[in-house]
């Protein structure tokens, strides 16, 4: 078979092309084309809606903080608010603990990434191979973890078959004995589906009868336009055993620069997990973190963001209609099309930045072949409606219509 631009320059640089930046693939596909129109981009998840108002003043009274370096687990005051904040939001039975049950992230990202080196580290030797489970498509972020963590990366489809979440009873006994952590996302993305109470119970089970680490990808959680998503600590008792929640401000707050997030949840892992960061991960900045305080003493700006997104979500309603199998998700700011019908999602992509100026990323690109050579991201392109105006959401669905509909069965 013809080597592609990208499959080229990846071999080139020593990886395969799954384990590239998506958006470094989208770079390299996009290159030979000039937009067609002024550009809307909806390729990158960054939320474009404004900064609260809160952000300047707290920094300002703060500015001294920067002359410290940062403890590794985060100021009291954060972890008291950040505990505070999750055990109300998710109707926790026993609230979180700030001194034992929670850490302070650079962001999430980081955090999922070391956490899957502290899972390795943490849990007993396994039955076999090291195994590291994650949906399909995923975060990157969760098989750079796997990978780092020495442990093969186990990928579960998820389709519109199987309600775009893992299937957890196609998992095999040898499979499970032998995985060291399960990484969750939920809302996941690109599809925005919401496990329900029941399956995390299930989740939760399974990790208790065989001994791994939940790590349950959060981050979207308060993104939602029906009803409220929970968490995965709900399920996981008193002690949260065996299970952890990844938070971030960067779409609750619209905060993707701050880079504050935090993790919940099992202090065993925990006391681990903190050890492995102490020497190793990147400390979050003490003014950072008073603003993250403040952030999670208000829900104001919270639900404000939810009622832009929820315009964005209306128009997306009536301009998409049925089209490309459009279902308005549980949670997150992401639209997953089915554009098998319009070219493919490669093809797809072209066409929309090339002849409609709207940039895209294909769902191929965030996922990884199964054994079988099926991509379960294959035939689906992802659109953020991340876009701070909804003239600007409008228009580029427009475009994406029109454009979508001249490529039918091409
Ligand atoms: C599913 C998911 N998890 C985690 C992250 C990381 O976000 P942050 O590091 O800004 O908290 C993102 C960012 O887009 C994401 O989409």
């Amino acid at each position: 078979m013809a080597m592609t631009a990208s499959s080229r320059s990846a071999s080139a640089a020593g990886a395969q092309d799954g384990e590239r930046s998506p958006f470094a693939r989208l770079t390299e596909l996009l290159s030979p084309y000039t937009p067609g129109k002024p550009l809307i981009n909806m390729s990158i998840g960054e939320p474009q809606h404004p900064v609260p108002g809160f952000v300047g003043p707290v920094l300002a009274s703060h500015i001294s903080d920067f002359g410290r370096y940062p403890i590794a687990k985060g100021i009291e005051p954060f972890r008291q608010a950040a505990a505070g904040w999750a055990s109300r939001r998710f109707g926790l039975t026993k609230a979180i603990d700030p001194d034992t049950e929670i850490l302070v992230l650079n962001g999430s990202r980081e955090g999922l990434f070391f956490a899957g080196i502290a899972a390795a580290r943490y849990v007993s030797p396994r039955k076999g191979t090291p195994a590291i489970l994650m949906p399909n498509p995923f975060y990157p972020a969760y098989a750079a973890g796997a990978r780092a963590a020495g442990c093969e990366a186990i990928f579960l489809p998820t389709t519109r078959e199987n309600g775009f979440l893992p299937d957890l009873e196609s998992l095999s006994a040898e499979t499970l004995d032998r995985t060291v952590a399960f990484y969750l996302a939920s809302p996941a993305n690109p599809q925005g589906s919401v496990p329900s109470r029941a399956y995390f119970d299930r989740v939760k089970q399974l990790a208790d009868r065989h001994g791994f680490i939940v790590l349950s990808d959060e981050c979207y959680s308060e993104i939602y336009t029906g009803e409220a998503p929970g968490s995965m600590l709900a399920s996981a008792g008193n002690d949260f055993a065996n299970v952890v929640a990844f938070q971030s401000l960067s779409k609750r707050s619209n905060l993707p620069g701050l880079r504050v997030g935090f993790v919940a949840g099992d202090k065993n892992f925990l006391a681990r997990f903190h050890e492995l960061r102490n020497v190793a991960a990147p400390q979050v900045p003490v003014p950072l973190q008073h603003v993250a305080v403040a952030a999670y003493g208000d829900e104001t700006h919270v639900d404000e963001n939810r009622r832009l997104y929820r315009i964005k979500f209306d128009l997306a309603d009536q301009i998409l209609g049925n089209r490309f199998g459009y279902r308005r998700p549980a949670g997150g700011f992401c639209i997953w099309l089915d554009v098998s019908a319009h070219g493919g999602d490669e093809a797809a992509t072209v066409r929309l930045f090339r002849d409609g100026g709207v940039r895209v990323i294909p769902g191929s690109y965030l996922a990884r072949p199964q054994a079988d050579g099926s991509n379960p991201g294959a035939g689906y392109i992802r659109v953020a409606l991340v876009q701070q105006d909804s003239e600007t959401t409008a228009e580029a669905l427009h475009r994406m219509v029109d454009v979508l509909n001249e490529a039918r069965g091409s």
